[in-house]
């Protein structure tokens, strides 16, 4: 879908996101997400529901890799275009060679097959995708997770191995396997991207972050009992964002952070529409995958 704020994209630049699967709901009407590009509020933001959120942005605010220096875009500019430096997803540094991200950013939403990212890199400490600052470091090699499942959304979790080392950059540690307490419903988590700020294709050319508390496991199969909306698994899915929504990530995101008390407890995986009610963001649960992903790392 073209990007109507961004007449400078070559025209066949292609979305940088997943879109919606088939036989997924998508409102284009969706309440805002992560902040459209306007000057940022960044004011704590009010009890606003979402109709207000659909007048005005409710959500995100600006985020910074120098606060977040984990927080990194992965880039594949032949396919994307130069416009926003190539990006297509979210990702985080874990160690100074590794990146941990989502499965499904390499896989074709359409299909359902792998799918090649020429020039794949990872963009670190770049907030602005317009910019140049920064570094974008080559990715040698990605593992997908053995078990994902596309249809499902199973253990969408990918890491990437870095050809240059980032020694002395934070890394952001994982939630530990089987950890709970990070997953209690009402945590305060937030989640980072440059993904869609309206669910209309306005992809932030800023990095954005917004808080979505943690939505109990029994709420979210009741959201997404399977059908057109997907199925939700708490064996390996944790869900996040307003009940009333207003506040989720959105197309683009996918692969970001999820972070709790410091530490990365999810990944942006898939939803029905963005910051709908009813609808919360639906991110791989990071305490389901960490063994796996520590075996890599
Ligand atoms: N699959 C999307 C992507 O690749 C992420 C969708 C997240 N949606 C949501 N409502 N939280 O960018």
């Amino acid at each position: 879908m073209p990007n109507p704020d961004r007449a400078d994209l070559p025209t066949a630049a292609p979305t940088p996101v997943c879109p919606a699967r088939p036989g997924r709901r998508r409102h284009r009407a969706a309440v805002l997400a992560l902040l459209a590009a306007l000057p940022a509020p960044l004011v704590a933001l009010g009890p606003a529901g979402p109709a207000e959120a659909q007048r005005r942005i409710v959500g995100g605010v600006a985020a910074g890799t120098s606060d977040h220096p984990w927080v990194v875009a992965l880039s594949s500019r032949p396919q994307f275009g130069n416009g926003r430096s190539g990006q297509f997803c979210g990702a985080a540094l874990v160690t100074p060679t590794k990146v941990v991200t989502a499965a499904h950013c390499f896989y074709d939403e359409s299909k359902g097959r792998r799918v090649d990212r020429p020039e794949l890199k990872a963009v670190i400490g770049r907030d602005d995708l317009r910019g140049s600052a920064g570094y974008e470091v080559p990715v040698q090699s990605v593992w997908i997770h053995p078990d994902y499942a596309f249809a499902a959304n199973m253990n969408d979790v990918a890491v990437l191995t870095l050809a240059e080392p980032q020694t002395g950059r934070p890394v952001i540690d994982l939630v530990g396997q089987g950890e709970t307490e990070p997953y209690v419903p009402g945590t305060r988590a937030q989640v980072f991207g440059w993904g869609d700020t309206t669910g209309t294709g306005n992809y932030s050319p800023t990095l954005r972050g917004v808080d979505v508390p943690i939505i109990a496991d029994q709420t979210c199969a009741h959201a997404y009992p399977g059908g057109q909306d997907g199925r939700f698994d708490a064996r390996g899915m944790v869900c996040a964002g307003e009940e009333k929504g207003g506040r989720d990530a959105c197309q683009g995101d996918s692969g970001g952070p999820l972070v709790v008390g410091g530490r990365l407890a999810g990944l942006v995986s898939w939803g029905t529409g963005c910051a709908e009610a009813a609808h919360p963001g639906v991110y791989t649960r990071i305490g389901a995958v960490s063994d796996a992903v520590h075996s890599v790392l």
